[in-house]
């Protein structure tokens, strides 16, 4: 098949919320770049994932000019509840973590308003394309070739972004160069989006002997709830009803009841810890979860791979502008001291509320645990300021960030 030989500044291979945020912070900045996506806009549009935005994400996605609609539909939450041992105990977020906050507003809704900006400027981003290979990356015009509507390309660029995620082609392309650390967890969620109203105020984490689970919400209409299953759980053993009897369970209180309601999607999510150093090989820079994986107990997926490319953009701003390597030499060693605190705390919040087998020992640790953070002011700082993220230190975010959450 002859090809078609197109050029860009910055190639991103997948349009996750790395990939779109990146190709919107390199617009604003007069960057050109090319987003290449294996699966349809409806798909990646429509695709259930996280729902708590740190502060600085929040930033970030202001200073990329798509924070309106976050704005007005996002729901500010300045405290989660912990619940063990039949007693749901708040943290006050804020209070204890400097006034930040955290905001409830879905992935898919981030991943809209950024696709949006970016067609309504008139950009592109080509959805389904197949057959996608990164070459040449220790050269100075790396290449990405692929195929659109049965004719191939191969688009010439100065950069690669790999933000296609964790089953991407980036990753594997320079396997060689790279050490893997990883954990599997014997478990996964089963995770419901409900058209019930949120039966709570605030998020509640709930350690129980029949196992974790956990009461989110994605707007005032709709409940997201999860559920800990074996890993190997098959959805089909799962009807509405076992999983409504299940979440009652493990998260009743006297005086407090779950609010049900039409079953609109299930899933089950494993539960992975995974990184990937360095995190830039040549010319191919791997941002989110191409790079890292966290177990969502810590809410820290998405907002890892916002910060990523939020660094990574200001390199790349840099580069262009003064020819300085600096940033982009910087990158990987940056963006992985914020990656492993996000995976310390994610292991940390999955082991303590999880059922990890059936040792008591494990349990009373666990209890423990909990106890400990319930009254010690500085070990539910400590969790305060993990959950609501470390401040992202960008300047170019900081210098336009919208209104702060207090
Ligand atoms: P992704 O969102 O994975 O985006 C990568 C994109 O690349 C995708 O659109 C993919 O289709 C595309 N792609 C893949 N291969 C190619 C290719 N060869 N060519 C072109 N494009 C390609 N985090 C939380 O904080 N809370 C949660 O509840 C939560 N739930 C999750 C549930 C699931 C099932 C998964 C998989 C993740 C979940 N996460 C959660 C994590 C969070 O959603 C991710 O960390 C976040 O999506 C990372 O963004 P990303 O852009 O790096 O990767
Ligand atoms: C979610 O709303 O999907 C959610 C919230 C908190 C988490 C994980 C997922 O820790």
């Amino acid at each position: 098949m002859a090809s078609t030989r197109l050029r860009t500044q910055v190639a991103i291979v997948g349009a996750g919320p790395a990939g779109l945020t990146l190709a919107c912070l390199l617009h604003n900045a007069g960057i050109e770049s090319v987003v290449l996506e294996s699966r349809s806009r409806r798909y990646v549009e429509e695709r259930i994932r996280a729902g708590v935005l740190e502060q600085g994400t929040v930033e970030v996605l202001d200073a990329a000019g798509v924070g309106e609609r976050m704005h007005r539909e996002g729901i500010i939450h300045q405290g989660i509840y912990l619940q063990f041992a039949g007693e749901r105990h708040r943290i006050p977020l804020s209070e204890l973590a400097d006034g930040r906050a955290i905001v409830i507003y879905g992935q898919t809704e981030v991943v809209k308003d950024l696709i949006e900006a970016r067609l309504n400027g008139g950009l592109e981003i080509r959805f389904a394309v197949e057959d996608v290979s990164v070459e040449g990356i220790e050269t100075e015009r790396p290449l990405v070739s692929f195929v659109q509507d049965d004719a191939r390309f191969e688009l010439e660029c100065d950069v690669i972004a790999g933000t296609d995620g964790f089953h991407g082609v980036c990753r594997p392309a320079i396997e060689q160069h790279l050490r893997v650390f990883s954990r599997e967890y014997p478990f996964a969620w089963l995770g419901i989006l409900a058209a019930a109203p949120p039966s709570s105020d605030e998020l509640v984490y709930a350690h129980h002997e029949r196992g974790f689970a956990l009461l989110s919400l994605r707007s005032p209409e709709r409940s997201r709830l999860y559920l800990q299953c074996a890993a190997d759980e098959r959805l089909d053993e799962w009807p509405d009803s076992r999983i409504w009897d299940e979440l009652h369970r493990r998260v009743e209180l006297d005086g407090w009841t779950l609010v049900e309601g039409e079953v609109l999607e299930k899933g089950i999510t494993p539960m992975r810890s995974f990184v990937a150093e360095p995190m830039a090989h040549g010319r191919l820079f791997l941002a989110g979860d191409s790079a890292h994986i966290v177990p969502p107990t810590g809410a820290k997926g998405l907002n890892l791979a916002v910060a990523d490319v939020a660094l990574l953009a200001d390199a790349l701003i840099d580069w262009y502008a003064s020819g300085s390597r600096t940033g982009l030499d910087q990158y990987s060693a940056s963006a992985l001291r914020r990656v492993w605190r996000a995976e310390h705390f994610s292991y940390w919040m999955t082991t303590m509320l999880h059922q990890l087998g059936d040792d008591p020992f494990d349990n009373q640790l666990q209890l423990s645990q909990l106890r400990y953070i319930v009254s010690s002011e500085a070990a539910a700082r400590t969790l305060a300021e993990n959950y609501v993220g470390l401040p992202f230190n960008r300047s170019a975010a900081a210098d336009r960030s919208g209104p702060a959450l207090r």
